[in-house]
């Protein structure tokens, strides 16, 4: 079937809040903690409307029902592709392809120019999708350190920047 790429609008509010929805839920299994996303994790969905950075929201499309979507945030010269979700049922059929090279076309008429994307280091599939569409160079770094006590996050080990071993 095919995938219509559009700009989102005000009647795609609850399906692209339950697809944030699923993106936390994502997140909350590779890190195995529940707590990721707090009480309503469709919240940070609310947030991002009120981003004063977005740029442009869009959809995708498969036979008229909504199934993905992504935005561009910009500031200056610079531009990020977030988010990007694809429902579950949806994923590994090009879908999430055509969403970023949408986005991707919409920051260079924007003459964004450095675009940025930030998947979380445990998002592995994520992150070699993105490398095979061209986000191939490293800008910064995020290093952090646990300093919870409330819940035991298990981190892993085997990512290596530089001569440094470090978990992810
Ligand atoms: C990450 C995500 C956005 C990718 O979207 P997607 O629609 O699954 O991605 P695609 O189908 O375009 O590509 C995924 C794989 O399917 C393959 N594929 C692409 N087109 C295909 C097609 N027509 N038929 C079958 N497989 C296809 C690709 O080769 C790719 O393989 P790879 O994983 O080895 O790179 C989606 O999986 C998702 O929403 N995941 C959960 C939330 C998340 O992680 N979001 C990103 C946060 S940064």
């Amino acid at each position: 079937m095919k995938v219509v790429i559009r700009n989102y609008q005000k009647s795609d509010y609850e399906v692209c809040r339950s697809l944030w929805v699923e993106l936390t839920h994502h997140h909350r299994d590779i890190y195995e903690d529940p707590s990721i996303g707090g009480d309503d994790p469709g919240y940070g969905f609310d947030e991002y409307l009120e981003n004063p950075r977005r740029q442009g929201t869009w959809v995708a499309e498969l036979g008229g029902q909504v199934v993905a979507f992504g935005g561009l945030l910009c500031h200056s010269e610079e531009g990020e592709v977030e988010p990007v979700v694809v429902s579950q049922p949806y994923r590994d059929k090009g879908i999430g392809t055509r969403l970023v090279e949408h986005v991707v076309g919409e920051a260079k008429k924007k003459k964004v120019r450095f675009l940025y994307i930030r998947p979380v280091a445990r998002n592995e599939r994520a992150i070699s999708l993105y490398v095979r569409l061209g986000f191939n160079t490293v800008g910064a770094v995020d290093l952090l350190q646990d300093l919870s006590s409330s819940y035991d996050r298990k981190w892993k080990p085997g990512i290596r920047i530089f001569d440094n071993e470090l978990s992810y």
